[in-house]
């Protein structure tokens, strides 16, 4: 059987990048496979200080995982710390993670050479990850190349602890999405949050509207027939939220000359809009009704600690504190 497990960051407002990066690729998983998804509150507290904007990021990302297409019917969807088994089992692991392991992560020297303090949940991260992706017997993980290390060190950990107290967790693949283009953001970069370059998927309308109308484009007339309309940003993104056939004939026309740069901008925002709108609607219906929201979540935290108290206890027996 497959399991794929999603741990997803509550980390603000999501952004288009996120969107045809990680968030659709998940949603379709859906259709193959039985999928776990949750919003990793507990990981949030080694970069996020402030509970109100916990509390706040927590919500708003259910609220938009569930308008995005995230079906609470046939996935488990729950808050990292309401099942918090995941704790004690961060520590069964956690003793036989060689400190060397953790010294090697990338993602954790990053943020120290970041300016983030270097203390123990920042260095426990991957082993708090590892907990995650173990407690429910997870085979795939789908994750960007960046998130790849984690993965590979919680193989190494469960075998080492299979190795150790007998066989007691299933080793998960990593899934890399090579795949996936990297998404420009407004100014040609790698659309990310750090660089302010990206458009939000639930932007308000005239804000994004002048985003996506401010786009800089080069100074050539209308007329100019332009060779290289394949590598125009306003396409590239077309390309994304418009029928592949629309973004060809932009393309073609581009290419051509006799279309202007505002009129694609237009047909940009336009197509944006469009995309999103189904999923934007359905927000606003959710954020109407919290309570829904909250049973969703409540119902998913039963669900996933069902399936979690029955691996602790393994672990628990196979080391002896049982
Ligand atoms: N570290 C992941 C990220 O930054 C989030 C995460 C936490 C996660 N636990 C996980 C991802 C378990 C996959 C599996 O995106």
């Amino acid at each position: 059987m497959i399991r794929t497990l999603t741990g997803i960051q509550p980390s603000g407002s999501l952004h288009i990048g996120n969107y045809f990066g990680a968030m659709r690729p998940a949603i379709e998983a859906q259709a193959k496979g039985e999928c776990f998804f949750f919003i990793a509150d507990y990981h949030s507290m080694t970069s996020l200080l402030d509970p109100a904007e916990r509390r706040r990021h927590t919500q708003a990302v259910a609220l938009d995982w569930l308008a995005c297409g995230l079906d609470p019917a046939n996935s488990v969807f729950w808050r990292q710390s309401d099942v918090p088994e995941v704790t004690e089992l961060t520590w069964l692991i956690g003793t036989l993670t060689p400190m060397g392991l953790l010294e090697r992560a990338t993602s954790y020297k990053d943020k120290i050479a970041k300016g983030l303090s270097p203390n123990f949940g920042l260095f426990a991260y991957p082993v708090l990850m590892a907990a995650d992706i173990l407690l429910y017997d997870t085979t795939v993980v789908p994750v960007g190349r960046d998130q790849k290390q984690h993965v590979e060190m919680t193989r190494d950990i469960a075998v080492k602890f299979n190795q150790t107290y007998g066989e007691t967790f299933v080793v998960p693949e990593p899934q890399i999405h090579e795949d996936i283009a990297v998404v420009p953001g407004l100014d040609g970069q790698k659309m990310s949050k750090s660089y302010g370059n990206t458009i939000d998927i639930f932007g308000e309308e005239k804000a994004m509207r002048k985003k996506i109308m401010g786009l800089v484009m080069d100074s050539r007339t209308p007329q100019e027939p332009k060779p290289d309309a394949d590598q125009n940003l306003a396409i590239h993104l077309l390309k994304l939220v418009a029928p592949a056939a629309v973004a060809a004939d932009f393309e073609n026309r581009l290419r051509a000359g006799g279309l202007g740069y505002g009129d694609l901008k237009k047909a940009l925002f336009e197509h944006y809009w469009n995309y999103f709108a189904a999923a934007r609607t359905r927000r606003a219906e959710l954020a109407a009704n919290l309570d829904h929201v909250n049973r969703i979540l409540a119902d998913g935290a039963e669900r996933a600690r069902a399936v979690a108290q029955v691996v602790l206890r393994r672990a628990r027996k196979a080391s002896g504190l049982e």
